[in-house]
């Protein structure tokens, strides 16, 4: 049986802003933010919520977005990878994942970074390396950059504890 393309008149907030789309209801929130919205922070690696590249924060909490429909981000707020540095400057984790060179192609780097500020977000002091780990675990690097995107959020979160 053909589907009919339905359209869907999404309205949400996207890194801050109130922003107004028309959308295939079967579009993911993905393509909805790369090809409308260009930003191409979130990569599309697996397409089946197993990599994590793809990663957003949704009303605060890192969701894959390859595989949430954009029409279910109605009256939410996401925040891409681009959203979290202002006027162009770095976050803070973004530095520390510059300063730690913690990434070999980037691929994964955005979707790594969503993950940390998620997990630094809702940590309560100092994270140890366990606790990054099992943090991140849903994040997967082809790159095997594993160790410096430890050090990294490690050394975020040691920072941010003594701030
Ligand atoms: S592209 Fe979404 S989890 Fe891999
Ligand atoms: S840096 Fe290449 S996939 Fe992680």
């Amino acid at each position: 049986m053909k589907m009919e393309a339905q359209t869907f008149d999404l309205k949400f907030k996207l890194n801050g802003k109130e922003v107004n789309v028309l959308v295939d209801t079967r579009e993911t929130l993905l393509d909805v933010i790369r090809d409308s919205f260009g930003l191409t922070g979130a990569k599309k690696g697996c397409d089946e919520a197993a990599c994590g590249a793809c990663s957003v924060l949704f009303n605060g909490h890192a969701v894959c977005s390859c595989t949430m429909l954009a029409a279910e981000a109605h009256g939410g707020s996401i925040v891409t990878v681009e959203g979290l540095s202002s006027n162009g400057k770095p976050s803070f984790l973004q530095k520390t994942f510059m300063e730690n060179d913690a990434l070999q192609c980037g691929f994964c780097t955005s979707g790594q970074i969503i993950a940390a500020a998620f997990l630094l977000d809702n940590a309560e002091g100092e994270l140890d390396d366990h606790e990054i780990r099992e943090g991140l675990s849903g994040n997967v690097c082809r790159c095997g950059a594993y160790n410096k995107i430890l050090h990294a959020v490690s050394e975020a979160s040691r920072n941010r504890a003594v701030k």
